[in-house]
């Protein structure tokens, strides 16, 4: 191991200006794009009589926390063997602005009724108005939660939406849901597909509940997840017990042992890679235990996006003219599994995404070298699928005819008690 002995042969200054080296060049990328988001001009035109706006403070705080973090990197300068290149360690300790993921323990009593329950749900596909897509149509839980290949995904009778599917796994630990944040939680977003006319088409709640209603064996699930409840197929329990499910897609990764500790967790080249991750200031935005999710931030930091018009993120959904491109951070992990990237799918290999965030949010021109470390770095962002968890139910069975009408929607008709040939089982 030549590094270790060029370390153990390094003098202690060496080691220290090396580290200090490394800690200024991250420090410096970080302040260049927190300055850069701050005051950049299209903020100041949208908004010239106040340069804060309050979501920037708050944004502000959450910089400066990284940025406070960063330079407290220099206080552990002494163990940081940062001139160990390329394969050293960087301490564990000294990844604050990073937090380690594990699988959530098995779901019990009522709440295991509740998984058991968003599980079928998400699985089936009598929630859509032809009783052709689920959730898992476009969110593949088999295939890390995505739509595989596809840069948009196509909903009932093949239309095609405008974004890319972003996965399901770890979603939850998002500060906000899709693309451009307009649902609050997994709760709040999981209504929307069933209704949006390019995703599962249903014409509304009525139609969902009636389906609901045409299956004894649903209702029966519903009543004993919400027991406490006089009525409990409403749609507030459809999106709780979605939500309940999609809690726990989690895929703890090697990246989470390293981060407790275990330094032999990630390969020299992927610790070369995090060595290159930190220095460009992709921590800037993507970190916390999503490494992402946590902020809404420019497309085009250092210089415009290309396309500024097809998709202009928030501004859409804000109508403010400040919070055009903006999008927010997705997590990274997983994301080797989760192409084509970006919002529109239209990047179709990782080292093509890693550049372009280089160029447009970092202000790097990436060599060759560096974005393949980074790559390989974000393997070890790849967890497992928890392949017991997400098991389709077995005793999925088709609706019951009389629900059906020919247009196949379902009819408003509650308490139908005749149960179909495979029902009740
Ligand atoms: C036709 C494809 C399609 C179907 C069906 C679909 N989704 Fe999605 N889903 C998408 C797309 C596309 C987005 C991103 C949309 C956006 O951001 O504007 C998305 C976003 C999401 C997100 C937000 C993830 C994030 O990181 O922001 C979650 C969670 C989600 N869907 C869950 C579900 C659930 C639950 C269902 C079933 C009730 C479902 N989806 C059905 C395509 C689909
Ligand atoms: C200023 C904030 C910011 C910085 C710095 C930043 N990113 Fe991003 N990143 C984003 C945003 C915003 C998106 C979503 C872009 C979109 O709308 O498609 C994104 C998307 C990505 C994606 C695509 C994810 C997917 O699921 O499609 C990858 C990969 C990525 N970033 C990696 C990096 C790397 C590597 C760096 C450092 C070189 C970096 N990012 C630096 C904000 C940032």
């Amino acid at each position: 191991m030549t590094n270790i002995e060029i370390v153990s042969a390094a003098p202690q200054e060496r080691r220290a200006i090396a580290c200090m080296q490394y800690a200024l060049n991250a420090i410096v990328a970080h302040l260049k794009i927190v300055l850069r988001i701050f005051f950049r001009g299209d903020a100041f035109a949208a908004h010239s009589s106040s340069r804060w706006r309050p979501d920037a403070q708050i944004q502000a705080s959450i910089m400066l926390a990284v940025l406070a973090g960063v330079l407290s990197m220099l206080t552990g300068c002494r163990d940081f063997s940062l001139d160990a290149k390329p394969d050293g360690d960087i301490a564990p300790q000294h990844l604050f602005m990073f937090t380690s993921l594990h699988a959530s323990a098995p779901a019990t009593g009522v709440t295991a009724m509740r998984v058991n329950l968003g599980r079928r749900i998400f699985y089936d596909p009598h929630f859509s108005k032809n009783d052709s897509i689920s959730c898992n149509s476009c969110h593949q839980l088999a295939k890390y939660g995505i739509d595989p290949g596809r840069p948009v995904s196509l909903g009932h009778d093949h239309h095609p939406g405008d974004r890319n599917s972003p996965t399901v796994y770890n979603a939850g630990l998002q500060f906000a849901q899709f693309w451009d944040g307009r649902a609050a939680n997994l709760a709040a977003q999981a209504s929307g597909p069933m209704m949006n006319p390019v995703e599962m088409g249903m014409s509304g709640p009525d139609v969902v509940l009636a389906y609901i209603h045409s299956r004894p064996d649903y209702v029966r699930q519903f009543k004993e997840a919400y027991s406490d409840q006089k009525d409990p197929v409403v749609m507030e329990n459809v999106t709780d017990a979605i939500a309940a499910f999609e809690g726990g897609l989690l895929t703890p990764a090697r990246w989470d042992k390293y981060l407790e500790g275990d330094v032999n967790a990630l390969s020299d080249q992927e610790k070369q890679g995090l060595r290159v991750y930190l220095r460009s200031g992709c921590a800037a935005c993507h970190a916390g235990m999503d490494m992402g999710g946590n902020s809404y931030q420019k497309l085009g930091v250092y210089r415009n996006w290309p396309d500024q018009q097809t998709d202009p993120g928030r501004l859409t959904l804000t109508h403010q003219a400040r919070d055009r491109m903006y999008f927010k951070v997705p997590t990274l992990r997983n994301v080797e599994q989760t192409g084509p990237w970006f919002h529109n799918g239209h990047v179709q290999t990782l080292e093509e995404a890693v550049w372009l965030m280089g160029k447009y949010e970092a202000g790097h021109k990436l060599s060759t070298a560096d974005v393949n470390a980074i790559v390989s770095f974000l393997h070890a962002l790849t967890g497992d699928i928890p392949q017991q968890y997400i098991q389709p139910p077995a005793d999925e069975a088709p609706p019951s005819k009389v629900a059906a009408n020919h247009n196949g929607q379902w009819q408003n008709i509650h308490h139908i008690t005749q149960p179909s040939s495979q029902e009740g089982q």
